[in-house]
């Protein structure tokens, strides 16, 4: 087999073999294809793309280049959440305790924040003691003792993902719908859930800014789970303005915390119960979505979805007093409000500048090494549709003093105000089974 043989191929829009494709990803880990080979594939791949049965050849390479966590011996539903990345993504801290005090097991590995998208592990960072980095047993123990468990991903999982998404990032070949799917699933793959549900986000503050192309982005990645034997179901959400109120890693975990508490805002809590609802239907706990929604209301309303974040803190040697006590948590010192110039009706928050302005508080990285101040933030309290008069208060910025007044200016110039009524966004745009 010759790489340039296969290269050609793409190019002209041919389907490649299983085996093919399991030599070319095979020989550029271990080397002996070199980036500029591989370069020139994804390309073709680009404009080319991949069809069902290459994803699938595509997602197993990757996912059997490194470990897979084998859970089949734990009885029980399990589950996997994954969000393509937002603005204020904070569900998996609201959704996993749901679920879990519902009866499903949630084995879940998360990433840290890059650029304007938080990470689930450094906002759990932001508990006092709070530790990410478990052994394969220490995991293991802890899904098999309390069901729910949330730790960074290893090193050993999809490493071929990694090597060719660090080629795809500085080679313009990011933006495939085939490379995107095989990309996430072979990494949701090897947590060892049987059951995935997939939160992908459209909009401003998201990867796939149109409605059509996260649906695309839906089916690929449905099919692939349900092709190798996992029930998958995709919820489609809106991303155009930011998620719940807060962004900034100690904001964050407050508002998942005061949702468990049954105080979240309107939009977030809706997803959180959709998310939570689609989990249950498809692990069989509940027969329809009224039922879903009744034993979600039960676990929130006797506080057992809350214990449950209690118990995970406590597991992974966080302080679990941060539940009652939000002083613990790292505070910003500057409090600064954005007041609103004129009388009007708000129309656009755009989540992208949202989530950059936190960045440049301090909150997200703009590097990978870059580190990051967990207490800072900005809430974000007029939401589209909101009716506001000239100094009411849009948003509020949390800082320690590194650029304040461009995250004040950016707040500013990205919370549009209009003459016009305007209606609130819907947090749900569609589910792809
Ligand atoms: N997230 C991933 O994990 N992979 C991609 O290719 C894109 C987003």
């Amino acid at each position: 087999m010759r790489v340039v043989d296969l290269i050609n191929r793409k190019k002209y829009g041919q389907a490649l073999s299983r085996d093919e494709i399991y030599f070319l990803i095979n020989g550029y880990v271990n080397g002996t294809i070199p980036d500029y080979q591989m370069s020139a594939f994804l390309m073709a791949v680009i404009f080319q793309g991949l069809n069902s049965d290459e994803r699938l050849a595509f997602t197993q390479a990757m996912l059997e280049s490194g470990e897979v966590i084998d859970l089949s011996h734990i009885e029980g539903k399990l589950v996997d959440k994954h969000s393509t990345g937002g603005v204020g993504d904070k569900t998996t801290l609201v959704v996993g305790p749901i679920v879990s005090a519902c009866g499903v097991i949630v084995p879940k590995m998360s990433g840290r924040g890059l650029g304007h998208t938080g990470g689930t592990l450094d906002k759990l960072e932001s508990i006092p003691g709070f530790k990410i980095n478990l052994t394969s047993e220490e995991f293991i123990k802890q899904v098999r003792e309390i069901g729910l468990v949330v730790m960074g991903q290893t090193t050993n999982i999809a490493p071929a993902d990694k090597k060719l998404y660090a080629l795809r990032d500085v080679t313009g070949t990011v933006e495939s719908v085939g490379l995107i799917a095989s990309s996430i699933m072979s990494k949701k793959l090897a947590s060892g859930a049987d059951h995935i549900v997939l939160d992908v986000k459209v909009g401003k503050g998201a990867f796939m800014k149109t409605l059509d192309d996260a649906r695309e982005l839906a089916k690929a990645m449905v099919d692939i789970g349900n092709r190798v034997g996992k029930k998958t179901v995709a919820v489609l959400t809106n991303m155009d303005e930011p998620l719940g109120e807060m962004v900034g890693n100690s904001l964050e975990l407050i508002e998942a915390i005061e949702t468990l508490k049954g105080n979240g805002p309107r939009n977030f809590t809706k997803l959180c119960y959709e998310l939570s609802s689609e989990i249950l239907l498809i692990t069989d706990v509940a027969k329809t979505k009224e039922e879903a929604y009744q034993k979600i209301d039960e676990v929130i309303k006797s506080q057992q979805a809350l214990n449950k974040l209690r118990q995970m803190i406590t597991y992974q040697h966080g302080n679990p007093q941060v539940i009652d006590d939000y002083s613990l948590f790292p505070q910003a010192q500057n409090i600064i409000k954005v007041r609103s110039l004129k009388d009007g009706y708000v129309s656009e928050i755009n989540a992208l500048k949202v989530g950059e302005a936190a960045m440049i508080l301090g909150a997200g990285r703009q590097t990978i090494n870059d580190t990051i101040d967990l207490g800072v933030g900005i809430q974000v309290i007029a939401k589209v549709g909101k009716k506001v008069r000239q100094g009411d208060v849009l948003a509020v910025i949390y800082g320690n003093g590194k650029n304040e007044e461009e995250a004040y200016q950016i707040l500013l110039d990205n919370i549009i105000i209009t003459n016009e009524e305007v209606s609130p966004l819907d947090i749900i745009l569609d589910i792809v089974r």
